[in-house]
């Protein structure tokens, strides 16, 4: 019997590894700009840690955590918390009075499979602890739609504030109100969730409750004179870099620990998946994990849903990998010496193959071609007993006779270091 992976796990396959590859790469040379350094985590954490940050009553802490009831420990849901852990556990407040950290990695959640949607997902997430400045709110989403733009994605960026614990409460009081005249037409998530997560019914998916809120009290309508300097200061902030953004006053993000400034990266290109990343601000988390009274932001986004976009738009015949060279040798003699060229040119940095199982030219040539190879150099008998090979471009089909020995090596290890510098 066949052992298939788990439903909702993914395998990564040479050639799609090459664009995942690519975007992280993309990504971390962004985040270097922005001055953000890598932190690398455990994906296992003490349950608690999630429960406590994420929020008991959020879908994720709930139902979707993959957990080891005895043990006490889950598979990290997000980074966030272990970022936090990480930050007050290792003090590194005291190294640097604002922390600019990024982490890239596998997270876990149980949910149901679907286009976009995975229960072993990749997030690279950023969190900048120590500054309220509204400056950082609108750097991070800068950041984040210059990574989109140079991936040549078109996303839109939608954002809200939800507030503090100051001008929260009532703005929660009065979303109860509503919600108590209106709670025979929610569905039966949102009658639930009015008891334990009331602000959830607003992103509710179900179009009944998406008709209902359309009439809710708004949030940017209950904040207190902070969050509304706060909120505006963010938004001059995004002027200023140009970057443009839509108001949404239904987000609210689904995990607990969000205040203020909240936004997301959506794409109507993802079926029902909407978001290729989202964040937040994260005023009180540190303290509330036990830390110093510090606060913070960050989004992550998710590769999954990146690379899906990026296929769509690239198609995925341009995912082949590239090598320098291949070399074709025909009969015994000529693999022996192609054996030990191809050793000596991959000491010298070129990227090299060979068919190490006696195929014959036109089979060999298959390979080369498959294997996305720049140049084919060819060792027949004549080319053995004249000490000279025929170097063939692929791209031009230009053919040189380049010689079968050290030098001939070496200057071909040049001429490729010099094309590809
Ligand atoms: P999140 O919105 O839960 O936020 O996840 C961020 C992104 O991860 C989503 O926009 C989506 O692209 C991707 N994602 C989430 N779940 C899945 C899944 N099951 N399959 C594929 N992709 C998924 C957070 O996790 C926060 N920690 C972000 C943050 C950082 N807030 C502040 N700092």
């Amino acid at each position: 019997m066949k052992v298939k992976a788990l439903n909702g796990f993914k395998d990564i396959l040479p050639g799609e590894t090459d664009l995942w590859r690519k975007v992280e790469d993309l990504a971390r040379d962004i985040f270097a700009r922005f001055n953000f350094s890598e932190i690398r985590l455990p994906i296992l954490e003490k349950t608690e840690l999630f429960a406590r940050s994420i929020g008991e009553t959020t879908d994720i802490v709930e139902k979707e955590m993959y957990t080891f009831v005895d043990k006490k420990i889950t598979m990290r849901p997000e980074a966030t918390a272990s970022v936090i852990r990480a930050y007050i556990e290792h003090g590194l407040y005291v190294k640097k009075p604002v922390q600019r950290l990024f982490t890239i990695g596998p997270m876990f959640r149980h949910e149901r499979p679907q286009q976009g949607r995975t229960r072993q997902f990749h997030q690279m997430s950023v969190e900048v602890l120590g500054s309220d400045n509204a400056r950082v709110d609108a750097e991070l989403m800068a950041m984040g739609s210059m990574l989109l733009s140079e991936l040549g994605l078109d996303i839109s960026l939608e954002m809200n504030s939800l507030g503090c614990p100051e001008c929260r409460p009532g703005f929660r009081t009065n979303l109860l109100a509503f919600l108590e005249e209106r709670k025979e037409e929610l569905c039966d998530d949102c009658k639930r969730r009015r008891s334990t997560n009331p602000l959830r019914v607003l992103d509710c998916k179900n179009p009944s409750c998406r008709q209902i809120v359309q009439d809710a009290p708004s949030i940017q309508e209950h904040l207190c004179q902070e969050c509304t300097s706060h909120f505006k200061a963010v938004r001059e902030g995004l002027d200023q870099l140009g970057i443009g953004y839509s108001l949404n006053k239904f987000m609210v993000r689904g995990l607990d620990y969000y205040c203020r400034t909240t936004f997301e990266f959506v794409t109507t290109d993802l079926g029902s998946q909407s978001a290729v990343g989202g964040g937040g601000r994260y005023d009180g988390l540190v303290e509330e994990l036990g830390g110093p009274k510090v606060p913070g932001i960050g989004f992550a986004m998710g590769m999954e849903r990146l690379i899906l976009l990026m296929l769509q738009k690239e198609g995925k015949e341009d995912l082949h990998a590239e090598i320098d060279l291949f070399v074709a040798g025909l009969g015994d003699d000529a693999s022996r010496l192609a054996f030990s060229m191809i050793h000596t040119l991959r000491k010298q940095g070129v990227d090299a193959a060979m068919d190490l199982d006696g195929r014959g030219l036109k089979s060999q040539m298959k390979q080369a071609d498959k294997a996305g190879a720049r140049y084919v150099l060819i060792i027949g008998g004549d080319e053995l007993a004249k000490g000279f090979g025929v170097l063939r471009n692929m791209a031009t089909q230009e053919q040189r006779e380049l010689p079968l020995n050290d030098e001939g090596m070496r200057v071909f290890a040049e001429s490729i270091s010099t094309v590809v510098s």
